[in-house]
């Protein structure tokens, strides 16, 4: 290990962010009374161009009005690709109160980007002495952003949280896929008359698990398109877990429990890292670095694996 540590991310759960369009507040009620540990109004993508000023002006009479409980509240504010986001910024900031939690940025393509929102939201804080300052997530959907991810996670102390968006990242890489994430018809190993599928967007998620682990920020899988298909919902949300992710995207509040359920260690899984504590803890005693817990091997990386899982199973509960 290099000698400066790698830092923590925030200790806040954020097993599931539920997303809904700035242009429809009918569900802003439904969405506060969810089980997502985070919101996200959106600005962007599920709001017609024409929509946008008035999209803006639901979210802060949303963000004003209504109970949100101990929910992280986010606005996913416009690309800076186009002509609508520092109005997001400015409206935003400027009409909704402190609690307001975090700005989604899409399309992250390089570090300058973020420095860019940061500038704006730095001055429109000193002008308006916000006391909750504002925390910001990125989306990673672009061959660029992919390709500067590591600077990306680094760009700036209110970074939080990183997700990888499947669709737009498949468009920009040129992928010949209309799915959003999930199982790729076409992405399979063939042995023997048979068809083994594996996983597109496994490497992205690792090179976006690996940037954020080393700078302390939060990484997360994205949408999954086909809310009608559980199964492969969960599917997909196991291997993000199993990779490092601690969370995924609902677009659709059938999806919030499921998530919820994968990204929640279970009562098998906190027991077992708690045994090989101590297992481990009993090894140390008997001046050992390692012993055998049921058979196999632990030793001092099995206490960094287990402590892994213990400390998310006590933050969720603390949350
Ligand atoms: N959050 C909370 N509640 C929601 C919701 C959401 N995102 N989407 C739908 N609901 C509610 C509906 O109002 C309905 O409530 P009711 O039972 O009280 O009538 C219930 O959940 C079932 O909705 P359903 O009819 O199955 O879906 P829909 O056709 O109304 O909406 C979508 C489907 C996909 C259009 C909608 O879920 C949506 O807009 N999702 C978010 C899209 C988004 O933000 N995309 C950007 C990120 S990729
Ligand atoms: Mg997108």
């Amino acid at each position: 290990m290099s000698f400066r540590l790698q830092p923590t991310p925030p200790a806040r759960p954020n097993r599931c962010q539920l997303f809904g369009p700035g242009s429809r507040p009918a569900i802003f009620e439904k969405m506060a009374a969810s089980a997502a540990d985070v919101i996200n109004l959106d600005l962007e993508d599920s709001v017609a161009p024409d929509d946008k000023p008035a999209a803006r002006g639901n979210i802060i009479e949303a963000i004003n009005g209504i109970d949100w409980g101990k929910k992280t509240l986010s606005v996913r504010i416009n690309g800076l690709d186009t002509p609508y986001w520092y109005r997001d910024v400015v409206e935003v900031l400027e009409g909704a109160g402190d609690r307001l939690d975090m700005i989604m940025i899409p399309k992250v393509g390089c570090a300058a980007d973020v420095y860019a929102v940061d500038a704006l939201v730095t001055a429109i804080e000193r002008a308006k002495g916000r006391a909750n300052p504002i925390a910001f997530e990125v989306i990673i959907e672009s061959a660029a952003g992919i390709a500067h991810v590591e600077e990306i996670a680094a760009s700036s102390p209110r970074l939080q949280a990183m997700s990888l968006g499947a669709a737009d990242f498949a468009a920009s890489m040129g992928m010949q896929t209309t799915g959003i994430g999930g199982t790729q018809e076409n992405y399979y190993m063939a042995h023997e008359g048979a068809k083994y599928w594996s996983d597109p967007w496994h490497w992205a998620q690792a090179a976006i698990v690996a940037a954020c682990r080393t700078h302390g920020v939060l990484p997360v899988d994205g949408p999954f398109g086909d809310f009608s298909d559980d199964e492969g919902f969960v599917a997909q949300a196991r291997r993000s877990a199993t990779l490092g992710m601690v969370g995924k995207w609902a677009i659709h509040p059938k999806q919030v429990a499921l998530a919820n359920e994968v990204f929640t260690p279970s009562e098998a899984q906190v027991s077992e890292a708690r045994e090989i504590l101590a297992a481990m803890e009993k090894a140390k005693g008997e001046g050992a670095g390692a012993t055998v817990y049921k058979g196999r091997l632990v030793d001092i990386a099995s206490i960094r694996q287990a402590e892994v899982i213990v400390r998310q199973s006590e933050m969720i509960a603390a949350g």
